[in-house]
């Protein structure tokens, strides 16, 4: 009796159906039913079949069979196989397998075939001569020594869901019609024409987990996809292991994992205006009527197999087991169900003990496990909480330096990851892009190695371990034989700044056509040793994640202030074990004093600083250098000295929690799109940073202790006008402190975008206005090249536009304007008319991203293109510099600065690298030189190796020890 939808799979599940019914137990579910049942078509031998099957399969585990071994998929191939891609022979490489936690690092080939990593190590002649002779071709590449790691996994992605260049008509992250819906599924959104797979993909990520938007409680069903292109271009297509409640009747020999989001907290409480406690009880209500769908099923199939237990003939079977009616079930609440049987891998936003707590009460009350908390910037703080979550300990899936930006991420810290593995809970490092760019996933696990983390497990955290939690880890996330062949090749050790892919390979296809390989110094081949943070650990959490910033302050020469500084005798500090300083002369010009940091044997200078000025100690400078002159001598162990950085972009100084209004300044009124009140001037006020300051914030003292010391901080705006810029000293305490306010007002600030909500073209016909005819001072002195007029701008078409308004305007009035582009993506396109233009440049986003129509021509940078938009500039002659968009990124201004260098291929040279922080910086936005000094111990502003021990500021006239 053969069903229509018969497929040979269900005869065959059918037949040892039978033989189960004669062998209960035997039966071992292939396949997984899904869809309605009812009494009416209920009758035939099928349809009992089905309900037996049903009641059979709801009990199945998701994944592999305890007895699965990845190598019988050898015989196979992978079910992901490219009919016609040709086997690959990768020789001479460091592999990183993933194996032994970790651990285990192989030196030499891997072949790749039939989608599958098919040979490791040492791979037999034997071997070769098979794929060879069943192939026209294998490819092959000497990688000559380069590193290579599995393709990286990112856990938590909304690539695809939010459209880049994002647009209305691809905005597909959220559904905001109710908190709980877990019935809703991320592939229905996926746009497969998402600038950001390709980008990824030349960061080394090969598989991304889809997750639904944080906006519900009960987002919905999430999708582990591999990022290639694939033959058929659809959404589908790109599913690993499609859940066989996505894809019916497919063949496979295990039921695959489903996974799911939930959030907790803040996100869900500002959409739905509801609270935590509103939080809980739709949770609770969510899972109890999921628990009672479960029980009625459970309830229903002991029925049936009391029916089958009593020995009925088979004829009448039928009739009796029709008669116990329907399989309960409810389309909206079966993927909740599948939670509570187990098979579901949940990954749930969550960031504050308050809701982990409750997450955690949640999964005990109703017994389902959680795979992976996300965010989650308080892990750290409730390691014994984390272990108390029902079915075991979640994985925590964290940022490694994204925190502040509301309150739940205030007490985020850069040594959680360190703490956390400490405590043997397993560490994730994710994206949430665009949050953060997928490109840099790896950028993630560099910095909490950097911070504590064990390299092993630092690399652990973005293939293997998120791999794992995903219910992946048979097939991806490790190289292993019968692995999916998804490989990144490296241009220099992973775990060191810049690493990028010199090709990856997706399903045994190689990626990157014609990669633009770096060539790297031989220092980036090994894993940095990174400093030690122990004791900054220890204190993040005696102070609930909010530990003191400021350290010990020497004060030099003569002030009767006092702030509680220790009062020197003038007399300064001594550096000792310096290998390289960088200083500031008298114009602001950078320059190398010496540099011994490639020379192993470098380290054994001492400099003196006193009064602002550097004495390197010679034997011409032995009475200066005695230490019994100093106040302090610090041992640098082979470290450095350079100029403090400047950074510009981000509202560092007017804002302490950017999602907390009362916590910033607030954004100014703007005159072109709104309307601003008369008593402030109406719309002729230009408002000025400097009115709106705010000392002591966190993000402002993490940049000053790392080594950025002065920020130019325009007004925040959402218009046209933003208003006058001030340049501050990030290591003040007020605005009273003598040196706080290095410049009152720097430069003025407006925008020109296509996002402002008011044509492009009003805008500029208000900026010629105001050029021409404004009588104000501000517009004044801009006209008269006094101060920059800074506009942030991508789009090049409006960069050139705004060039022929200055050409304009400089051929009608005479006068030289200062004009400089913030932001800047697509200043390439336009880098030779910029350049004789004298137009200065500040690449806000010194690693592009395409997030917006109007910055949609990146040029991505190797290994997608020679040139980056920073050395494209530079070779034209542009006056570039480097800022930054987000404030808690301010502190990575030397991580940027050293990464564009490393890009550059040798073209940027470490002195020229600090000025794009510095000098370059200064000259674009017309602020005020000051030669601040930065003290690195164990190795230099280039490096994950050195740490941060002081800061000399000549203004305050302070040293500052950490
Ligand atoms: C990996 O680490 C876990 C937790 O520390 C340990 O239980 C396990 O035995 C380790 N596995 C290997 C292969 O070393
Ligand atoms: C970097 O320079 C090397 C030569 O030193 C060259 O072979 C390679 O193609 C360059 N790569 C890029 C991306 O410019």
């Amino acid at each position: 009796m053969k069903h229509p939808h018969d497929t040979p799979l269900t005869v065959s599940l059918r037949r040892s159906y039978r033989k189960w019914l004669h062998f209960p137990g035997l039966l071992a579910v292939l396949l997984f039913f899904y869809g309605p049942f009812s009494l009416s078509n209920y009758s035939s031998s099928a349809d009992i079949d089905r309900v037996v099957t049903r009641c059979e399969s709801i009990t199945t585990p998701a994944g592999p069979p305890s007895s699965y071994s990845p190598s019988s998929r050898v015989e196979r191939g992978s079910d992901r196989y490219v009919e016609g891609t040709a086997p690959v022979l990768i020789k001479n490489a460091r592999i990183w397998t993933g194996a032994n936690n970790g651990t285990e690092a192989v030196y030499g080939d891997i072949l790749l075939d039939k989608g599958l990593v098919m040979a490791l190590g040492h791979i037999p002649r034997e071997t070769l001569i098979k794929v060879k002779a069943a192939n026209a071709v294998i490819e092959t590449f000497d990688v000559q020594g380069k590193w290579v790691t599995p393709g990286l996994v990112d856990l938590h992605s909304h690539i695809g869901l939010s459209s880049a260049p994002e647009l209305r008509g691809a905005a597909d992250t959220n559904s905001r019609k109710a908190p709980i819906l877990p019935w809703l599924r991320s592939i229905d959104g996926l746009n497969t024409h998402d600038a950001s797979y390709q980008l990824a993909i030349a960061g080394g990520v090969t598989t991304a987990q889809i997750l639904p938007g944080s906006a519900n409680n009960i987002g919905g069903q999430s999708f582990l996809i591999k990022l290639r292109t694939t033959k058929e271009r659809s959404a589908t297509s790109k599913v690993i292991e499609p859940p066989q409640t996505l894809i019916h009747h497919q063949t496979s020999d295990h039921l695959h994992w489903r996974h799911m989001k939930h959030a907790c907290g803040e996100n869900p409480s500002r959409v739905y205006s509801q609270t935590r406690m509103d939080s809980g009880w739709s949770f609770r209500q969510a899972y109890d009527t999921a628990r009672k769908v479960k029980e009625a099923q459970d309830a229903f199939c002991t029925r049936v197999r009391n029916v089958q237990k009593h020995g009925w003939w088979p004829w009448s079977l039928g009739k009796h087991i029709a008669s116990l009616g329907d399989f309960p079930e409810d389309l909206q609440w079966e993927s909740l169900v599948d939670v509570l049987r187990g098979r579901v891998k949940l990954s749930i936003h969550c960031y504050e003990a308050v809701d982990l707590d409750a997450i955690i009460r949640l999964s005990n009350e109703f017994n389902f496990p959680i795979a992976s908390l996300h965010h989650a910037g308080e892990t750290y703080l409730v390691p014994d909480l984390l272990k108390k979550a029902w079915g075991g300990v979640p994985s925590i899936a964290l940022f490694a330096s994204n925190a502040r930006k509301k309150r739940e991420a205030y007490r985020n810290s850069e040594f959680a990851p360190k703490v956390l593995a400490d405590e043997g809970i397993p560490v994730v490092m994710k994206s949430d892009h665009p949050v953060l760019n997928s490109r840099y996933l790896l950028y993630e696990a560099q910095q909490a190695h950097y911070y504590g983390l064990d390299a092993d497990l630092a690399l652990a955290s973005v293939t293997s371990t998120p791999a794992k939690a995903a219910g992946l880890s048979h097939r991806i996330g490790s190289i292993a034989v019968g692995y999916d062949a998804d490989i990144a090749i490296w241009d220099s050790h992973p775990l060191s700044l810049g690493a990028t892919p010199a090709q990856v390979y997706i399903d045994g296809i190689a990626q990157i056509r014609g990669p633009h390989v770096l060539v790297k110094p031989e220092a980036l081949q090994h894993p940095p040793k990174t400093p030690d943070w122990e004791a900054e650990a220890r204190k993040t959490i005696e102070f609930e994640g909010l530990p003191p910033l400021r350290g010990r302050k020497i004060r030099w020469g003569g002030w009767s202030q006092d702030d509680g500084a220790t009062k020197s005798a003038g007399s300064g500090v001594k550096f000792v074990g310096v290998k390289s300083v960088w200083t500031t002369d008298e114009e602001g010009h950078v320059h190398a004093m010496f540099d011994e940091e490639d020379n192993t044997e470098g380290g054994g200078h001492s400099v003196v600083v006193r009064d602002g000025s550097v004495v390197f100690c010679s034997r011409d400078s032995f009475y200066e250098c005695d230490d019994s002159r100093v106040q302090e001598v610090v041992d640098l162990q082979g470290g450095s000295l350079a100029p403090g950085l400047t950074t510009f972009g981000s509202p560092l100084g007017l804002a302490e929690i950017r999602l907390e209004p009362s916590t910033t300044d607030g954004v100014v009124k703007d005159p072109l799109t709104g309307s601003v009140p008369g008593i402030v001037g109406g719309n002729d006020a230009v408002i000025r940073a400097v009115d709106g300051l705010q000392f002591e914030g966190r993000n402002t003292l993490l940049a000053y202790r790392a080594g950025v010391t002065r920020a130019v901080t325009a007004p925040v705006a959402d218009g046209f006008l933003s208003g006058l810029s001030t340049t501050i000293d990030t290591g003040a305490s007020s605005a009273v402190e003598r040196g706080a306010i290095i410049q009152e007002e720097t430069a003025l600030h407006i925008s020109v975008s296509l996002n402002l909500g008011v044509s492009v073209s009003t805008q500029i016909a208000t900026l010629r206005r105001l050029l021409h005819e404004s009588t104000l001072d501000v517009w004044e002195r801009v006209r008269t090249g006094v101060i920059p007029l800074v506009v942030n701008v991508d789009s090049a078409d409006i960069m050139a536009t705004l060039l022929n308004l200055k050409s304009e305007y400089e051929r009608l009035s005479g006068n030289i304007l200062r004009l400089t582009f913030a932001g800047a993506s697509e200043a390439h396109l336009l880098a030779e008319e910029i350049g004789k233009a004298e137009v200065s440049a500040v690449l806000t986003s010194p690693r592009p991203y395409p997030g917006y129509w109007e910055q949609r021509r990146i040029l991505p940078g190797p290994p997608l293109s020679r040139h980056s938009t920073l050395t494209a500039l530079l070779a034209k002659n542009v006056h570039v510099a480097i800022g930054v968009v987000d404030e808690y990124n301010a502190r990575n201004a030397r991580f940027d600065i050293a990464w564009a260098a490393l890009e550059s291929n040798g073209t940027i040279s470490k002195t020229q690298a600090i000025r794009l922080a510095t000098t370059y910086l200064n000259r674009a936005l017309g602020a005020t030189s000051v030669p601040d000094l930065v003290a690195y111990r164990g190795g230099s502003l280039f490096d994950f190796e050195s740490k941060i021990v002081g800061v000399v500021s000549l203004q305050r006239g302070i040293i500052e020890l950490f």
